[in-house]
Formats: C-alpha cells, structure tokens, sequence
C-alpha cells in the first residue's frame, strides 16, 4: 500500500498519453515521474510542458527511476503487452490502454507476470464511467429487464484518409501489427460495454468488408457480427469507419422480458429509450463530452476516473475498475470475431 504520492510514468506520449501525463499532474496525490517516446523529435516540448526527463526508450526510463510506482502504456497497440511485462518485471503496476494486447495469448502472459510479480494491471475503458453506462449495468444487474433476448451494438464513426495520414507505412494506425484493426482501435469500448453488462460470447458468425479504406489500412473497415450469449440471449455487433464525414453513433440497444433500452450518442453517452414495466427512469448526471482529436471524436473523456481509480487502489482504499482479466476477455472476443476473417 502506498502512502505519500503515487508515482507515474508514461510510455508513449502521443494523443492519449499526454492525457494521461495531464491528468497525473491533476491529481493531487498523484506524481509524474518521467515520460518516454521513441520520437525525439518531440522531446524538447514534452520537457517544456511536463516539466520531467524524457527517454527515448521504456528501458532507459525504468532503469533511471526505480521509484516508479505505476507505469501508464500509451504507445501504439502492437507495442502494449510486451511493454506492460517489462514494467512489471521491474516491479511497476501497470495502467494499460485499450487492447491490453492484440491476441490472447500476449494477454495471458501479461496476466502470467503480473501475478508472478504481485502487481495490478489496470486496463483503460474509460466508458465505464459514464452515467448512461452506470446506469445499464446497475439495470442489467438488478434484472429490471427480466431476461435478456436480445442486444443489439452498432458502431458507426468516421475515420477518413487524414486519420490514417494517407496510409503513411511510418504510421501505426492502419498496419495489421501494430493497430490489429477496427474493433481493437476503433470499437474495444463498446465491446467492453457489451462484455461488462451480458459477458462472454459463442457461436459467432460474421461478414467483413473493406469499402474504402483500401489505400490506408491493413484490414477490414466494416463487419456485420452475430453471436448467442453464453449466459442467456444473442446478439450482433455492426460496424464501420467508412461513414462519410463526420462520426454517425455508437449505441446498444437492448429488448428484454420487461422492456427495451437504448443508448446512443456517439460513444453510447444519451439514453434514447428506456421503456420497462413498473420503472421510471432516474435522472443521470450529465455525461462528458467525447475526446475531441479536431475533426475525430474518440471515446469519453473520462481519463481523469482513471487515474483517480489507480491512486484510490493502489493506497488501499479501492479495487481496480477494469482489471486485466476483463482486459484480456475483450482481446479473446476480437480475436474470436476475427479468427471468422479466415474462413
Ligand atoms: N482510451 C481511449 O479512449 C483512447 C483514445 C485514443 C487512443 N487510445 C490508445 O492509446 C494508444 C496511443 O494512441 P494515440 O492516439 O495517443 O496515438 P499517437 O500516435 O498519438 O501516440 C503514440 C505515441 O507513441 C509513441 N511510440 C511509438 N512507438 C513507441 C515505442 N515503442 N515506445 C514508446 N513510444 C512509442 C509515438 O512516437 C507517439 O508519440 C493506442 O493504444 C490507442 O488505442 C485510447
């Protein structure tokens, strides 16, 4: 248990990882440590605005600072489950952007030395802490909804030829090995959602297309998934990049015995229906705008629960929110959908 500060560093300090970094400045028993980048080129600025060293290489950055409590995996996804083991074998606990790994096998090893080593892994689904989802797993949990029939999730966001900077072969984004494709960069949130709320998944069928993103990615940019629910229920997962513009909606819509609900916005943020016997809906607190990448809306900014999540744990004081054996069930469902691509 810790008591002073929890220190951090980040690896990877793009987008989200400065977010990362920003929010750990934020928190007041929180402290950032070091950053590390590949890139040199943004070094100087890192250092002008965080104020820490920065290293051009994860290794360099545990060996120089062992007072490291938690490390923040902010780098392309290919790099994620391999970069968690060396942090935790240097005896770090592990905060892990979304997909923990890009198959289930790097996840299991990843599991493996965490608990080898006594450490938390805290995987990154930041949706959890939005009013509409609080809201769904405590009505799916109390069985409001009688039993589940079914679910429907549909995913429809824009992520154009600028995105993937014209299918640059120096880019991550877009490469099979280092993106692993739309569901586990685009569309892991919602698979969590689903996960979360009605769990594992079997039986699936699905259909994959490529409509126009022949020039910038590796994969699919859209796929048609059906499935039965282990537990009781089935489901399908629609989804695609290639909407024209601007993000269309990510929503789940869900029938059970005793009523329907849909939630939709684009990262599944509005209640639309909530329509069950005997239930009047209760009044949400309001829900965070989307991360805003200029024309790319992502997912909830909600990285500041996270971080509040990691602390509050790891003094003792709370459990992880997202722990690394939810992490790897969603890379085992992607990695199931995807598997049907070979078929
Ligand atoms: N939770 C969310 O809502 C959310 C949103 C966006 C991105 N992400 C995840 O965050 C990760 C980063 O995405 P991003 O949008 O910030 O990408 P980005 O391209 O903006 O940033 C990635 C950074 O990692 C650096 N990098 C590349 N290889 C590295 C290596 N081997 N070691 C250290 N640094 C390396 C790059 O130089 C770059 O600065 C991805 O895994 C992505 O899926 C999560």
């Amino acid at each position: 248990m810790i008591e002073g500060n929890v220190n951090f560093a980040v690896v990877g300090a793009g987008r989200i990882g400065r977010r990362h970094a920003t929010m750990v400045v934020k928190h007041e028993s929180a402290k950032l440590i070091a950053l590390s980048d590949i890139d040199t080129s943004v070094h100087e600025e890192l250092k002008n605005e965080f104020n820490v060293p920065v290293y051009m290489t994860h290794q360099e950055m545990f060996k120089n600072h062992p007072e490291i409590d938690v490390v923040n995996i902010c780098s392309p996804n290919g790099e994620h489950a391999q970069q968690s083991i060396d942090a935790l074998d240097n005896n770090f606990n592990v905060v892990c952007e979304k997909p923990m790994a890009l198959n289930k096998l790097d996840a299991e090893s990843v599991m493996f030395h965490a608990l080898k080593r006594n450490k938390l892994v805290f995987c990154v689904m930041q949706n959890r802490y939005s009013p509409p989802a609080k809201w769904l797993k405590e009505v799916v949990e109390s069985k409001t909804l009688g039993k589940i029939f079914l679910v429907q999730v549909n995913c429809y966001w824009n992520r154009d030829n600028d995105y993937y900077k014209g299918g640059d072969p120096a880019y991550w984004k877009g490469k099979l090995s280092s993106d692993g494709g739309t569901l586990f960069t685009q569309f892991s949130h919602f698979i969590d959602t689903m996960f979360w709320l009605f769990g594992d998944i079997k039986n699936i069928g699905a259909k994959f297309y490529d409509f126009n993103h022949q020039e910038t990615t590796e994969f699919e940019d859209t796929g048609i998934v059906h499935f039965d629910f282990v537990k009781e229920g089935a489901g399908s997962i629609n989804y695609s990049t290639s909407v024209w513009n601007s993000n269309l909606e990510s929503s789940i819509t869900i029938i059970g015995e005793k009523g329907s609900i849909k939630v939709g916005g684009q990262y599944m943020n509005e209640v639309e229906v909530c329509n069950i016997e005997n239930y009047t809906m209760p009044t949400l607190e309001e829900t965070l705008p989307a991360n805003d990448y200029g024309k790319y809306k992502g997912s909830a900014a909600n990285h500041h629960f996270v971080i509040e999540n990691v602390v509050e744990t790891l003094k003792g004081r709370n459990f992880v929110n997202t722990n690394s054996l939810e992490g790897l069930k969603v890379v085992e469902i992607i990695e199931n959908i995807y598997k049907l691509k070979n078929q």
